[in-house]
């Protein structure tokens, strides 16, 4: 394949969504928004320069006539729409869709699918499977981008920093290492995938802002605003291990939260990205600035000016 131009975005109106469709337009490429019929989104979430089409995800017909003439389909349909991305591939294929892009964007699915985190990623787990069954009929990529570090922060702290009282907690001794991106960087790694069509064919990408740890995300906040955020709370990961395992085992979903704090932040856990393992340069991507990200909160948040 020479190149992609045109790219058909399936729930760009979420969280991450309208970060990837604005990164593509700057990246020149033509966006057609698909949202669902039943879509309860009340406001416009795609710009005007975006053609919006309503799809029926449960209908191939509905979906293969969206995804014509589309040379790139980029998921990122939310959690409940995962496991229907299955079908999406399907009609992209009978439309002749070159390049789909899961609805990926976190921990490294490939790695943790084994592990009891896996069993709540079980549906994200089972598209890239069923990618590489028909990888001979559309090329794939698959991006795993740690933890959505500007969002996180804005919704919880990341669990770390409480800007309410001035706190922080941490999961051991908050020294691990995780991996993490700004939306905007996963928005750029999918601009990255679809100019570099030849190196990504087919691959499990691993692309981030950067690595760090609960400690450097507090030190930052503390050195920015010039107060101090105490540790109030300490936990240990083997406890929210074992509390996520008890979740899963009466069905409560509620568990990953349980496992991915433990999974970024027990001691010695080893999940950041080292060199060898990262995808940044494959797709033209330059590690951020974690004193500015922190920054930009602080300022989104009118804690500093
Ligand atoms: N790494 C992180 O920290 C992190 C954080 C959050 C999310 N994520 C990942 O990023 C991806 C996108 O998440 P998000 O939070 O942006 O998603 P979201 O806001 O929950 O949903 C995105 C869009 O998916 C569509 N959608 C919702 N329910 C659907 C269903 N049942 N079937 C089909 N489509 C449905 C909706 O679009 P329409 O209404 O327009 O149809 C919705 O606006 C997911 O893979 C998620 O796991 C990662």
């Amino acid at each position: 394949m020479v190149s992609v131009k045109t790219v058909a975005v399936l729930g760009g109106t979420g969280n991450l969504g309208p970060s990837i469709v604005h990164e593509l337009l700057s990246a020149g490429f033509t966006v057609t928004g698909l949202t669902r019929f039943s879509s309860t989104n009340s406001t416009p979430a795609y710009p005007d320069s975006v053609t919006v089409h309503k799809v029926d995800f449960g209908s191939f017909d509905s979906l293969k006539d969206a995804f014509s003439g589309q040379d790139a389909v980029v998921s990122v349909v939310g959690s409940p729409g995962v496991s229907a991305q299955r079908l999406a591939v399907d009609a992209a294929i009978a439309a002749g869709v070159k390049r789909f892009i899961p609805s990926e964007f976190g921990v490294n699915t490939r790695k943790v699918r084994d592990r009891p985190m896996g069993a709540i990623l079980r549906g994200k787990v089972e598209v890239v499977d069923y990618l590489i069954e028909r990888e001979r009929e559309i090329e794939w990529t698959g991006v795993s981008t740690g933890l959505f570090f500007d969002w996180g922060l804005e919704k919880h702290g990341l669990s770390t920093i409480n800007l309410d009282d001035k706190t922080s907690s941490i999961v051991d001794s908050g020294n691990e290492k995780f991996q993490v991106s700004t939306l905007a960087q996963v928005g750029r790694a999918v601009v990255g995938v679809l100019k570099h069509l030849e190196e990504t064919r087919n691959r499990y990408l691993v692309t981030s802002s950067f690595q760090v740890s609960q400690n450097e995300i507090i030190q930052a906040v503390e050195e920015l605003t010039g107060e101090k955020y105490p540790v109030v709370k300490r936990e240990r990961a083997e406890d929210l291990q074992r509390a996520g395992e008890e979740k899963l085992a009466v069905g409560d979903y509620r568990a990953f939260i349980d496992f991915l704090r433990a999974y970024n932040n027990a001691d010695g856990a080893g999940n950041a990205v080292g060199e060898e393992e990262s995808s940044n340069g494959l797709v033209g991507l330059e590690e951020e600035d974690l004193r500015e990200c922190v920054r930009g909160w602080l300022v989104r948040a009118g804690v500093i000016s």
